[in-house]
């Protein structure tokens, strides 16, 4: 028997318009092996004369009233990729507060408005999913909550913002940032305005969402101060390449202590691990867990159909609660409730940059009692440094960037949680 499930969208801008194809194109594998027929009943959209890059089909009605979707009482489930913080917010919590589940692609927006969406949704008992908030096609967010439900993570290291990791791996291939840069956004991967992405707090919101699946706990903005890429060059990316070591922007969550160490930031992955091969657009999730050891999640982390699939796996989650009426069980139901530290206060060892002469360093070494050994011309590895003596480098001009998998996790007093996160399970 098909049920038909009646969908409202906002936006159809790159998300959207994947929706719309991929609706039409798997309506048939769909029916046959879900057993559902999903109409789109409505699309928002804040331009009504813009081109389209799809056309809507016979009967889906296309406004520029975002409350005529979220209010209408045909619409079971509302699908929000319009980005946006506070038109988003209170969309999403009009169609709740109207009984209705719904799907977000939308990041930034779960990262610092989830939890009060999550209680609405729970209030409302209707499903609130957004799994592809994080790292666009791939289907990592289930994967935590279904397939670890009986591990347990132990540590987390993503590469999950594909324009930077694209830019890094122009730079390795001898571009310089502004080419980079301009080559992203040519390709269709970088928006014209790319701070979030190369200043790192994209990655930082997708790790707020992220540990909180992993460790039921996740950082604050205030507490991963974020590191971007800006401060990167050719010459950096290369030498590191050269000397074993691929700088990828990495975002990295590992409880120790009885504290969660979270970081964003440029870091040197050993060229022989698989995740220092996610080149490109790539995304990739590193995760360790007790059970199942080491894996590795690769694949796209944005683009129109990668992004859509993620959109219409969480609608027939949602529409199949829908007609069992099991919906508004938490997508996420990890919840702990640590102190969350900095990995940068954890003593470990770095690959030092910098054009001065190697004379003057191993002298300053000398005197800190630091290891450096050299790697290329310019370019040392450091032994396990302090945080005071990462310092110390870093004030005569160092330029360090932290090697994955040397951090120290012996209990050191100068280590202080920055904050409590709130007690939240998104
Ligand atoms: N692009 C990706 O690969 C990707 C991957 C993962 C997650 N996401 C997330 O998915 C969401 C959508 O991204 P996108 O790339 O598809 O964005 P986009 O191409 O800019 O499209 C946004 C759409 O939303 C509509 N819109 C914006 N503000 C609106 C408002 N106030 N009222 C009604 N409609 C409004 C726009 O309408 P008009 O067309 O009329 O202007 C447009 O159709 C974002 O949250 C993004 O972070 C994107």
């Amino acid at each position: 028997m098909t049920t038909t499930i009646e969908v409202g969208m906002l936006g159809l801008g790159t998300v959207g318009s994947g929706v719309v194809s991929r609706l039409q194109q798997a309506a048939t594998q769909i029916e046959q092996t879900q057993g559902l027929r999903l109409h789109l009943a409505a699309v928002a959209v804040n331009h009504l004369a813009a081109p389209r890059a799809v056309t809507l089909p016979l009967g889906t009605r296309l406004t520029d009233s975002i409350q005529a979707v979220v209010t209408d009482p045909k619409i079971q489930l509302v699908i929000e990729v319009m980005g946006t913080l506070e038109v988003a917010e209170q969309a999403i919590a009009t169609a709740l507060k109207h009984g209705k589940s719904v799907i977000t692609a939308n990041k930034d927006l779960i990262a610092t408005a989830g939890d009060r969406l999550i209680a609405v949704a729970q209030r409302q008992h209707c499903d609130l999913f957004y799994e592809a908030s994080v790292a666009g096609g791939i289907p990592i967010l289930r994967t935590l909550t279904d397939s670890y439900a009986t591990d347990q993570v132990t540590a987390l290291a993503g590469i999950i913002n594909g324009t930077a990791n694209y830019m890094l791996s122009a730079m390795t291939a001898g571009q310089t940032y502004a080419q980079a840069l301009a080559a992203a956004q040519t390709a269709g991967y970088a928006e014209a305005d790319p701070t979030n992405d190369v200043l790192g707090l994209d990655t930082a919101y997708k790790l707020m969402i992220l540990s909180r699946f992993a460790f039921g706990q996740g950082p604050t903005l205030p507490t991963l101060q974020p590191t971007g890429i800006t401060q990167l060059t050719p010459t950096i990316c290369q030498q590191a390449a050269r000397s074993g070591w691929q700088v990828k922007l990495l975002a990295q969550a590992q409880p120790a202590n009885g504290q969660l160490y979270c970081r964003v930031a440029p870091v040197a992955v050993p060229s022989q691990q698989a995740l220092s091969q996610v080149g490109g657009v790539q995304n990739g999730v590193a995760v360790t867990s007790r059970a199942i050891g080491a894996s590795l999640y690769t694949g796209p982390g944005a683009g129109s159909t990668a992004t859509a699939n993620s959109v219409l796996n969480d609608v027939i989650v949602a529409a199949h609660n829908l007609i069992h009426q099991t919906a508004g069980v938490a997508f996420n139901r990890q919840r702990q409730c640590l102190p969350v530290a900095n990995f940068n206060q954890l003593s470990q060892a770095y690959l030092l940059f910098s054009s001065d002469s190697e004379h003057a360093w191993q002298r300053l070494a000398l005197t800190q009692q630091v290891k450096l050994r050299r790697q290329t011309t310019n370019c040392y590895q450091t032994g396990i440094l302090t945080p005071d003596q990462a310092q110390v480098l870093r004030a005569n001009g160092a330029q360090l960037v932290p090697i994955m998998g040397t951090v120290t996790w012996a209990k050191s007093a100068a280590v202080k949680p920055l904050v409590v996160a709130a007690d939240i399970a998104i």
